[in-house]
């Protein structure tokens, strides 16, 4: 009865172990929901303002399908400003959400057969998009032993004639590692001058810590910055989840095939959502500030903690608001008669035993490991590490 394309993907893993949770809680459990993908911030007031003001004035119609230009101006500044990168108003796509500029470009530039190249664990959504484009996903895992990057070496020996496509997650959901410019250059320099694309995932620039210096890939070179689709947008800078906006830099020809599509798509994006994001991009940054520090906090105290825990080890994120800690000692052990066999054993021991909810690893692609989201308060945090900690105990 349905079509191919939708026999062929799978439903968001996240979205599914999210609304098992919700389901929970609504059943009254007193759950701890690690598994957050967003901040728990609210969105500034600056921000809602802007959007109540373009209602006010009846800025609620369709707009250029790219987005308005005063946005897309505000959005080459920034990546001037923040990145070094000179963008026209041309080479710039508002969308609606991050995850919507992800698949406008990969739609634009993946044929059926070509190759693209991701690291494990990834992204939920890249090897879906993938698949719905006809391309193939060529997946480097990685570890603790490269920060959960891919390196140079790795990258080389992945590359075929049908490479197309490499898509860099910086930093990383789910791991929270972050690439330093000479390991960008580094990769930059095994496929400069070859006919590669590279997707640059930034959208958790922002969530960075420890004073590191964001290197955004697009800078690398010239050539590189040809070849580069940035992906950002204010989902998570800004707390504005709900608001779906999300934006692409990328040479004028590849915008251009974006918003073809989108044309026929969404169209543009909410004209509100709008207002609110140029608002966003060019008034006051102190909540930025604010939730860096607040997310940097969070990460110290968890990692002290989960680090003290026997047979967990724990990778330090460098960016992004997760922790993604090797399980991988606990398997074969027992509790109940019950063996945990695999990330998702864990996760739903966690989840039943402990009332803490988290994402295991497989969802993203790698097993051996689960997802914890410190997008949640500090009580909660102290709250939930206890329970992990009694919970591991009991595994023998
Ligand atoms: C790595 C990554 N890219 C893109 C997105 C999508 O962002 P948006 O909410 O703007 O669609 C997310 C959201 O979780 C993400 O984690």
């Amino acid at each position: 009865m349905l079509s191919n394309v939708i026999n062929k993907i799978a439903y968001s893993p996240t979205m599914k172990i999210s609304a098992e949770v919700k389901k929970l809680l609504e059943n009254g459990e007193n759950i701890i929901d690690l598994t957050v993908g967003e901040p728990d911030f609210d969105t500034p007031d600056n921000i809602k303002q802007a959007a109540i003001k373009a209602i006010q004035n009846n800025f609620t119609k369709y707009t250029e399908n790219t987005g308005i230009f005063d946005l897309r101006k505000a959005i080459a500044n920034k990546f001037k400003n923040d990145n070094n990168l000179d963008y026209s108003t041309d080479e710039i796509i508002v969308s609606t959400g991050a995850k919507q500029t992800i698949f406008l470009a990969i739609q634009s530039i993946i044929n059926d057969g070509d190759e693209v190249i991701f690291s494990s664990p990834y992204y939920v959504s890249y090897p879906e998009m993938v698949k719905i484009a006809g391309g193939k996903s060529v997946v480097i895992p990685t570890d603790e032993k490269t920060g959960f990057k891919i390196t140079a070496e790795m990258l080389s020996k992945s590359l075929t004639e049908k490479t197309k496509l490499l898509i860099v997650c910086n930093p990383s959901n789910p791991t929270g590692s972050v690439y330093s410019k000479d390991e960008i250059l580094k990769l930059s320099e095994v496929i400069e001058g070859k006919d590669i694309f590279i997707l640059s995932d930034e959208i958790y620039e922002k969530i960075i810590y420890d004073n590191f210096e964001y290197f955004s890939f697009a800078s690398a070179s010239k050539k590189i910055k040809e070849r580069t689709i940035t992906i950002n947008g204010c989902s998570k800078t800004y707390s504005m989840t709900g608001w779906r906006l999300g934006y692409a830099a990328a040479n004028s020809e590849i915008i251009k095939a974006m918003a073809k599509y989108q044309s026929h798509n969404t169209g543009n994006t909410s004209s509100i959502s709008q207002a609110a994001a140029l608002e966003a991009l060019t008034g006051d940054q102190t909540f930025v500030k604010h939730i860096k520090k607040e997310f940097e906090k969070r990460r110290d105290y968890l990692h002290e903690e989960l680090s003290s825990i026997e047979n967990l080890i724990c990778f330090k994120p460098s960016g992004a608001f997760y922790f993604f800690p090797n399980v991988k000692r606990f398997f074969g052990k027992t509790f109940s008669g019950k063996e945990i066999k695999n990330s998702e054993d864990l996760s739903l021991f966690l989840l039943q035993n402990g009332k803490v909810a988290t994402v295991p690893g497989t969802a993203f692609g790698l097993d051996g490991y689960i997802r914890i989201s410190y997008s949640t308060s500090i009580e909660n945090l102290i709250e939930a590490t206890k329970r992990i900690k009694e919970s591991l105990s009991l595994l023998k």
